[in-house]
């Protein structure tokens, strides 16, 4: 692999143990004055908001909170957050929460500088200024949204899954500390924290992948692999939460160099229509999806088992796959996710509807290392059940 690329990434990324307590000195730096505080009302519960109220009073600054972020957001919740926004007389803008928090927070700061319509965001680099400045401080290990340039909301009247990738909504600042997620649930640990071992799958697979991003990717697989089950079954394993927190960044970062593929395509559809967290629409196609694909490319098949410390020697190319893919089901039902359509009472007679809308998602399906067809998409959305 010989080829060129480029690494994209916030301007400052802030790792550790109270990091969060920092975000006061950071936003300042970057012009505030005032700072909009975005987050959820389960962030608010857990006293994670203590911390930040901390650190910005310390440096004198000012501030005001949108605590109704919805999860899985809508664009009608992206739109009233906006208009707190375009209300006060803010400077910065700063999300504390997970990937819902951090998404809705990225569009609102651009829509301050932005002209139009949020329906003239969508797609691809169709974000012509960088917002307002923003700080981005995450309270789970999973979706990576700190590192990325994606934002990701929920059209209700078409029930789709509407994103904006540009590099304009990238943040200025990433906070990821380990401290801020350990209050997290433990369904929800097991739901973003599979979200970020599938970004490193599937970004190690992705025909955009780099040597840059290949190395980071094994080690975020290992970790979340390792560390996953820990974290899950004891919040308080600081090691864990640490160890989810590096791997769920480094992931992220991949994902936003190397980008995603099937699997994210093929889970937009479930989750809009079922309503479910976007870890759970993941990993009940994820199984049949690296099936498919891993004919495509089997000794990074190899490469993953080996990271996830699963024993393949001896095996043929295309038995260690498949022992790989038993491996990636076995981690997640191990920490109580379901692993099939069934599980979630999925329609069969949807099967057409969602490859149609998963295929539609080129940007993804092209990122792929298997070219998939609308027909194969429906075997995979078939085998699945
Ligand atoms: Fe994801």
């Amino acid at each position: 692999m010989l080829g060129s690329f480029k690494v994209r990434t916030p301007d400052w990324i802030l790792f550790g143990f109270d990091t969060v307590r920092q975000v006061g000195v950071e936003a300042k730096r970057l012009g505030a004055g005032k700072v909009m505080l975005l987050t959820d009302p389960g962030v608010v519960k857990a006293g994670l908001l203590d911390p930040v109220y901390e650190s910005l009073k310390g440096e004198g600054l000012e501030y005001d909170i949108f605590d109704a972020v919805e999860p899985e957001p809508s664009i009608q919740s992206l739109l009233e957050a906006s208009k707190m926004a375009k209300q006060g007389k803010f400077d910065v803008i700063a999300a504390v929460g997970g990937g819902s928090t951090m998404d809705t927070t990225k569009l609102v700061a651009a829509m301050m500088t932005n002209e139009g319509d949020i329906q003239d965001f969508f797609g691809v680099d169709n974000v012509p200024q960088r917002g307002l400045p923003t700080i981005m401080v995450t309270t789970t290990s999973g979706t990576g949204s700190e590192v990325t340039r994606m934002a990701v909301f929920t059209d209700t009247e078409v029930n789709l899954k509407r994103v904006v990738s540009a590099q304009n909504i990238l943040a200025d600042v990433a906070i990821i500390d380990p401290n801020m997620t350990t209050s997290v649930p433990q369904p929800v640990t097991a739901a973003t924290g599979i979200d970020a071992f599938i970004h490193a799958v599937e970004a190690y697979v992705a025909l955009s992948a780099s040597p840059l991003t290949d190395t980071i990717c094994l080690e975020a697989i290992k970790l979340t692999a390792e560390n996953l089950g820990p974290a899950f079954a004891n919040g308080n394993d600081m090691a864990a939460r640490y160890n989810m927190a590096l791997g769920s960044f480094m992931a992220g970062i991949s994902l936003n160099n190397a980008g995603v593929g099937a699997v994210h395509a093929l889970a937009y559809p479930i989750g809009a229509e079922y309503h479910l967290s976007h870890g759970l629409a993941l990993i009940v196609i994820f199984a049949e999806t690296m099936r498919s694909i891993s004919i495509s490319c089997l000794p990074k098949f190899r490469k993953i088992a080996e990271a996830m410390g699963i024993d393949v020697d001896g095996l043929s190319p295309w038995e260690a796959a498949d022992e790989t893919v038993d491996g990636m089901t076995e981690l997640a039902r191990m920490v109580g996710l379901p692993t099939t359509l069934s599980e979630v009472e999925g329609d069969q007679t949807k099967i057409g509807q969602w490859a149609k809308a998963a295929h539609g998602e080129q940007r993804l399906l092209g990122n792929t290392p298997r070219t998939l067809s609308v027909e194969d998409v429906a075997q995979i959305f078939e085998k699945s059940f």
